[in-house]
């Protein structure tokens, strides 16, 4: 039985959900110092207006590839107008001309997806004209079905962040295009338990109100999530949800079982 009425969540769990979805940019990178300064440091030419180094982030899901890339590029966006990064995900974007229509996009030109491959080429290309530095991200790599548009980026000057899973995706690709794309690669390799602990602890401090989680709790959760941050964060969002479902004023652990 419910103690309040019948629609009340009583004080509630959850602060802000936002800060548990996977499009939540963290305010901090945990354990992934060497990371963070190795892919600073192939960007940080941009700075002097030099062409930065291509980098290629990889390792099991759930690592931090994704969220280090946008964080940086955040950072970077913050701190000169010199650059402009952009970020696409290949799972979504596969084709030349889906890329395309994200890149000219982001350059803020409008785009409603019908012109030509051509066109959109004519466009991007006229932008890097203006002399900024594009720096484009490659998320999911593998997934890119047509390698063609590779050409077009690094022909054209722009600085490729690549993200895989895999160690080899980049192996794949036309010896022709490999040879061009010289790349620093960056592993990310899965987190051990009480690392994983650190990023949902501080994630819980920032979604949930206080004092609704202990930390053994969050420890159970970072135990059951296989290595992976995004099935903690996942975990712990489900947990927060079925408690406050129940009206209950902090995560209990069968809330954390059953999720
Ligand atoms: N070192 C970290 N510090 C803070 N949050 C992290 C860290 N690593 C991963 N996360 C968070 O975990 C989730 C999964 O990370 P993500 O970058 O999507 O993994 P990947 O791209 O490697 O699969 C995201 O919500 C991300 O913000
Ligand atoms: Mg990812």
């Amino acid at each position: 039985m419910r103690e309040s009425g019948l629609f009340d969540y009583g004080n509630g769990i959850i602060r802000d959900e936002a800060v548990l979805l996977e499009t939540f940019i963290p305010r901090r990178l945990f354990h992934r110092e060497g990371q963070l300064e190795a892919l600073a440091s192939c960007l940080r030419p941009v700075v002097k207006g030099r062409r930065p180094r291509n980098a290629f982030l990889y390792g099991p899901p759930g690592t931090g590839k994704t969220a280090m890339c946008l964080y940086v590029f955040r950072e970077l966006s913050k701190y000169t107008g010199m650059a402009k990064p952009i970020y696409v995900n290949c799972w979504k974007s596969p084709t030349v001309h889906s890329m395309l229509c994200e890149l000219v996009a982001s350059l803020k030109r409008f785009v409603h997806r019908r012109e030509p491959v051509k066109e959109l080429l004519l466009r991007f290309k006229a932008e890097l004209k203006e002399g900024v530095l594009v720096i484009v991200a490659l998320d999911e790599i593998d997934q890119l079905r047509d390698q063609r548009i590779l050409y077009d980026l690094l022909r054209n000057g722009c600085g490729l962040v690549c993200i895989a899973n895999d160690e080899k995706a980049l192996m794949n690709l036309d010896p022709r295009i490999r040879s061009s794309l010289q790349v620093e690669e960056i592993a990310f390799p899965a987190y051990r338990d009480w690392e994983l602990f650190d990023i949902l602890w501080d994630r819980a401090k920032l979604a949930l109100m206080p004092d609704t989680i202990e930390r053994r709790q969050v420890r159970k959760i970072a135990s059951f999530s296989g290595d992976d941050a995004r099935v903690g964060l996942e975990i712990m969002r489900r947990a927060a949800l079925l408690a406050e479902d129940e009206g209950k004023e902090r995560i209990e652990d069968k809330h954390i079982k059953r999720a």
